[in-house]
């Protein structure tokens, strides 16, 4: 086996092996490097496990870098980071860990590399490489982690129960790694998170949302979502998505499975942009069908409003998740608040005014939301998505056109509030308001250009309609 690393990681590997040779204590590379440069992945950090203290071997290695990096250490857990431009190394003293039932703290005491690979949470990241003089490199494989890596699977070292207990968290890392390597969870490892599912419920929720936005930041994150789903995780750590599963039938007529429908619009998305907050829009577009679900005679089913209810419900999801509640979450909610308007349009004959509300309130976010509507055409059958594409692409010609002319989008109001209050002697009060109002409206209904001059004479029509009179 043969690991490529760069001249760079070399050079830093080599002053960690000197500093450990003149601590005595032998250190190994271990975990996320080693299984990565195996697969050919990048990396950008690696661990280090010693048998001895790893906060001194880090205080040695950056005493041999000039300049010297600042050592980041925890005492109560035994590690050390220091960070050396772009690559960050973390130090760790062997350890054999057992938990306690009821919390993710291990209790620790000192232990070979055995003892610390046997610890490891999967096969694939138990592999160590030697930085002793006397095997400078050599793999130490105990648990065949080579052979899964070759076999694409993930599997826990011991048996599966025992990983898991020791750790929940465990069973979100092991389905985002399935779904960041594209590799099959084992079917002992996979029922085991059957099996222990509830214990998630000990993990605090910023670390579960952690290895959520990992799966949602991968390349096909519906593959995390189905097995999330799948597990039983979903159910305990994100029922409103359960709640998307299944069709329903009444009279012979289902509707489609909004889970699949979902989570295939998510892996759309994720083809065409790498922002996590497009990509949690496209989770949450449709999450509101099921609270509007009704079967309608002669209509058969429908879910009206449910991008209304959809919004409603995205600060609770994100209270729920800890996710940001700041301009990210605003957002989401716009983007699940107008992901039918596009669409919509492409069923009626499109007026310029329509163009211009969709410009107006989808502003800075138009391309967005097109972009979300585009993911969001997942029917099977290829006429409806050629028609679906047609439309999509004539709403999208429309509303560069529309743009261009009357510049909509980043859209200021001509005349200003004080303007209006200087020209009629008027202090901030309701006819201000209707006065602006009153421009906005017949800008975006065309009915006046969106310019000054015109905004002006509008402005005095309707003063005169409020029997206001122009201070001279
Ligand atoms: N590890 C573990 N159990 C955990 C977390 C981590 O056994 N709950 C071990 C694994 O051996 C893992 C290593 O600690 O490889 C480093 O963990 P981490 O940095 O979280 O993951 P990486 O494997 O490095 O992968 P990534 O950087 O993609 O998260």
């Amino acid at each position: 086996m043969q690991i490529v690393c760069t001249d760079r990681e070399l050079l830093i590997f080599e002053k960690i092996a000197a500093a450990a040779q003149s601590l005595e204590v032998p250190c190994y590379l271990i975990g996320g490097f080693v299984r990565d440069k195996i697969i050919g992945r990048p990396t950008k950090d690696a661990d280090i496990v010693c048998m001895g203290d790893g906060i001194e071997l880090a205080h040695r290695v950056a005493a041999s870098f000039q300049p010297k990096p600042t050592v980041a250490y925890f005492k109560t857990f035994g590690t050390a980071q220091i960070k050396l431009e772009d690559f960050e190394v973390e130090f760790v003293g062997a350890r054999k860990e057992s938990y306690s039932h009821h919390s993710r703290k291990p209790e620790v005491e000192p232990g070979s590399i055995e003892d610390d690979q046997d610890r490891r949470d999967f096969t694939i990241n138990a592999l160590a490489i030697s930085l002793n003089k006397e095997d400078f490199g050599m793999l130490i494989d105990p648990f065949n982690g080579m052979k899964d890596i070759d076999a694409k699977t993930i599997q826990t070292p011991l048996p599966p129960l025992q990983t898991f207990s020791d750790d929940p968290l465990r069973m979100m890392r092991a389905i985002r790694f399935a779904t960041q390597l594209h590799f099959t969870i084992a079917e002992e490892t996979f029922q085991a998170i059957k099996d222990n599912a509830h214990r998630i419920k000990i993990v605090s929720q910023e670390r579960i949302t952690d290895e959520l936005n990992k799966i949602m930041l991968t390349d096909q994150p519906s593959i995390g979502w189905d097995l999330l789903f799948r597990s039983g995780l979903l159910h305990i750590i994100f029922p409103q998505m359960v709640d998307l599963y299944g069709a329903e039938y009444v009279d012979g007529k289902g509707h489609k499975d909004n889970f699949y429908h979902t989570i295939q619009v998510l892996d759309n998305i994720a083809k065409n942009t790498d922002d996590l907050w497009l990509r949690w829009a496209a989770l949450l577009h449709d999450i509101g069908k099921p609270a509007t679900k009704k079967f309608e005679e002669g209509h058969g089913w429908t879910f009206h409003g449910h991008e209304v209810v959809g919004a409603r419900m995205v600060p609770k999801i994100f209270t729920r998740l800890k996710l940001p509640l700041n301009e990210k979450m605003k957002l989401v909610q716009k983007l699940v608040m107008l992901h039918l308007r596009p669409i919509s349009l492409t069923k009626e004959n499109i007026t310029d005014s329509a163009i211009r509300r969709l410009l107006f309130d989808a502003g800075e976010d138009i391309e967005s939301l097109m972009m979300l509507c585009n993911a969001d055409i997942t029917s099977k059958n290829p006429n409806k998505v050629k028609r679906f594409m047609q439309n999509f692409e004539m709403v999208h010609n429309r509303l560069q056109e529309v743009e261009e002319s009357d510049k909509i989008r980043n859209w200021q109001p001509p005349i200003s509030g004080e303007m209006i209050m200087e020209k009629f002697g008027l202090n901030p009060s309701k006819p201000v308001g209707l006065i602006k109002d009153a421009i906005r409206e017949a800008i975006l209904d065309g009915i006046i250009p969106n310019d000054f001059d015109a905004a002006y004479q509008f402005m005095l029509q309707k003063a005169v309609e409020l029997n206001l009179q122009a201070v001279e």
